[in-house]
């Protein structure tokens, strides 16, 4: 979640939804995102909504986070009122959660489950940065409830590692994969980057095959994004540093997924296990973000917090919504984000999603080996894959 947030409309201080989206409830897995917005130092490549010691040192804000959290889940509960359905999927994400004791994020886990009631099976995540957890740590989470641990591994070689200034030892990763398993976790994921600057083929297959020997049940592979604005994409802009090649990086994801065939892939960057939070992001499902930045949907409308944790926490300490804005989708809107997520996932999706022009656009790809047509419904091929951005330019229209 890039930390750019769009322009929408206001959203009232009751948080108040319109009541057709209310009414939509109940009709999709509902999930709950907690963003924590803290990390020790920032990664030079990295656009999200967190800040160091430096920015937020001596407020406060991080020590009394879980409780400012809990007070928009109460929030959340109130306005969804009594048609809220059970929570599907919890996901922790960052900023590095995992600078909160593990009883923090277990309070806010609890309320959760006191305002919503966690379905049976509730899948619970948590990233984690390798070296903010031991063994120890990973016990004391696993006994508040959390199943599923991600780890932001990114590489396992000393001088890529370097230039993304990640701050773990290569080999961390892996162990941490071990500890978590031990600490009884269901579900281990690990994070990788791939066409990092200074990174060739045989890097990034000791990055591949270092993850696929820990053993994790996921593993997530993204193409390194130069963002404006961070510390890499000044680097790049200046030419210090020289922007990851599309070729290579076309290259690197057809060793991604040979490597990772094992565990085989379910979305675009995704491989083994499914992350059910995430799948609920990419079918439309209904998710309510908690915390700075957040972005959430229900039925239809769609809204994000205030950008900033101290003005986030005096939105709560005021009782009123931390919504900064928000837009209500129509019709053409939810098939066309229908259409462009749905298109990610192995089963593809629909092609009564789709427009004539759209439809027309799917033969053709299915002529050119891009796209799969089977029965009612059209995926990626692994050539569609490599062009995915492209396809779905054309399928939306
Ligand atoms: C924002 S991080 C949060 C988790 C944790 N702090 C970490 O870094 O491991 C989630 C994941 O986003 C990915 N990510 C962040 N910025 C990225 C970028 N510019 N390009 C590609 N992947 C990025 C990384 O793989 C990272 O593991
Ligand atoms: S540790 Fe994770 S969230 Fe924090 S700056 Fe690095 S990539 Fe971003």
């Amino acid at each position: 979640m890039p930390s750019a947030l769009p322009d929408g409309e206001p959203v009232p201080a009751s948080g108040a939804l319109p009541e057709a989206a209310l009414a939509e409830l109940g009709q999709r897995p509902f999930g709950v995102y907690v963003h924590v917005p803290f990390c020790v130092t920032r990664c030079g490549y990295c656009d999200f909504n967190t800040y160091v010691d430096r920015e937020i040192g001596g407020s406060g804000l991080q020590a009394t986070y879980a409780e400012t959290a809990v007070a928009e889940v109460r929030l959340a509960r109130a306005v969804l009122g009594d048609r809220a359905p059970r929570v599907d999927t919890v996901f922790v994400g960052g900023g590095t959660p995992t600078l909160l004791p593990p009883e923090d994020l277990g309070a806010v886990l609890r309320a959760i489950d006191d305002a919503f009631g966690l379905a049976p099976g509730a899948e619970v995540t948590t990233e984690a940065n390798p070296d903010s957890v031991d063994a120890e740590y990973l016990r004391r989470l696993r006994g508040e409830g959390f199943t599923r641990v991600s780890f932001g591994m990114q590489s396992a070689v000393p001088h890529v590692l370097a230039v993304l200034d990640r701050t773990h030892t290569p080999g961390r990763p892996q162990a941490a994969v071990a500890e978590a398993f031990a600490a009884g976790f269901e579900q281990v994921s690990l994070d990788l980057i791939y066409g990092s600057p200074g990174e060739s083929d045989e890097d990034w297959a000791r990055s591949l095959h270092a993850a696929v020997d820990a053993g994790p049940t996921h593993v997530s592979a993204y193409a390194l994004i130069v963002e404006e604005g961070t510390r890499l994409g000044r680097q790049v802009a200046r030419g210090e540093l020289p922007a990851p090649d599309d070729d290579v990086l076309a290259d690197r994801y057809l060793m991604a997924d040979e490597a990772l065939a094992g565990l085989g892939w379910y979305e675009v960057s995704n491989w083994g296990e499914p992350c059910r939070h995430n799948v609920g992001y990419w079918r439309g499902g209904d998710w309510w973000g908690v915390g700075p930045g957040a972005h959430s949907h229900v039925g239809g409308v769609r809204w994000w917090n205030v950008k900033h944790p101290a003005a986030y926490a005096a939105k709560l300490a005021q009782e009123q919504s931390p919504g900064a804005g928000r837009e209500v989708l129509t019709d053409e809107d939810r098939r066309v984000e229908r259409v462009l997520l749905e298109v990610r996932l192995r089963e593809g999706l629909p092609l009564d999603l789709l427009r004539p022009a759209g439809r027309a656009a799917a033969q053709r790809f299915a002529a050119d080996g891009l796209l799969q047509l089977a029965g009612e419904r059209a995926a990626l091929t692994l050539r569609g894959r490599l062009l995915a951005d492209a396809v779905v330019r054309e399928l939306v229209d």
